[in-house]
C-alpha cells in the first residue's frame, strides 16, 4: 500500500476498481481533484506486474503506453478521502468518499489498513476531529468493517440517500487520541 506515487498513471486502474465494486461512480476529474487537493489522504493497494514496474519500454506515463496491460501496477483496493470543505458544524473533519477492494483480494485486511492510514493522515496532516462516511444500510460487510473493526458509530439514517432509493447510515469516528 502506498500513497499515490504517480496518481495520474494509476487513475484509470483506480476507476476500474471503483466501477467493478460499487454503483457510485465518479468522473476521472473527481479522483484527480481529491489527489491534488488532499494528497495525504487517499491510498491505493497495488499488485506489481511480474516483469517490473515502468521497465518495459521506458515511456512511463506517456498516454496510451500507460494502458498496456502490465505496464503499471494494478490497483486492487483504494480509499478516496477528503476533508469536508465547508463543515456545517464548524469542526474540521475528514470524509471517506469511496472505499473498495477487488473480490480477489478481500478478507486480507486491505480495507482496514487503507482506512487506518487515511484516518491517521487526516488526524496528523489536517487535525481532523473526526471522520465521516455514508454506507448502504444493506452493506453488511462494510458495516462490520466500519462499526466492529474500526469503531465507527451510526450518527443517523439518511432516507433515500442513494440514487436507487436505498437509505444510508451516516457514520462517524472520533479521531482524537486514537493513535
Ligand atoms: N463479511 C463480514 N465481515 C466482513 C466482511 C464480510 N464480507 N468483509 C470485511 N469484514 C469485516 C471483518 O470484521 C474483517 O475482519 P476479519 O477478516 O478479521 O474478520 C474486517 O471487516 C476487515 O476486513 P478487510 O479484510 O480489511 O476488508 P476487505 O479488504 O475485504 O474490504 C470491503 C472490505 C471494502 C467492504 C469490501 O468487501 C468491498 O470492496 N466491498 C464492495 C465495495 C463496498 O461495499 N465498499 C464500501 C462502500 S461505503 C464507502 O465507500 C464509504
Amino acid at each position: 500500500i502506498s500513497s499515490y506515487p504517480s496518481y495520474i498513471d494509476l487513475l484509470p486502474s483506480i476507476q476500474t476498481c471503483n466501477i467493478t465494486n460499487l454503483p457510485e461512480n465518479y468522473f476521472l476529474k473527481y479522483y484527480l481533484y481529491h489527489a491534488l487537493t488532499w494528497p495525504q489522504l487517499s491510498f491505493v493497494a497495488v499488485v506489481r506486474p511480474k516483469n517490473g514496474y515502468a521497465k518495459s519500454n521506458g515511456i512511463a506515463g506517456a498516454g496510451a503506453a500507460g494502458n498496456v496491460a502490465g505496464e503499471y501496477p494494478k490497483v486492487v483496493g483504494y480509499v478516496l478521502a477528503k476533508m469536508e470543505e465547508e463543515p456545517t458544524d464548524g469542526m474540521q473533519h475528514g470524509h471517506i468518499t469511496s472505499l473498495s477492494v477487488m473480490r480477489t483480494h478481500r478478507r486480507l485486511g486491505i480495507a482496514e489498513r487503507l482506512m487506518r492510514m487515511s484516518q491517521l493522515a487526516m488526524s496528523e496532516s489536517h487535525r481532523a476531529n473526526y471522520v465521516s462516511l455514508h454506507v448502504r444500510v444493506s452493506n453488511t460487510a462494510a458495516l462490520r468493517l466500519y462499526r466492529d473493526t474500526l469503531g465507527f458509530e451510526v450518527e443517523k439514517v439518511e432516507s433515500k440517500y442513494y440514487a436507487d432509493g436505498e437509505d444510508a447510515y451516516a457514520m462517524r469516528l472520533k479521531l482524537d487520541g486514537q493513535w
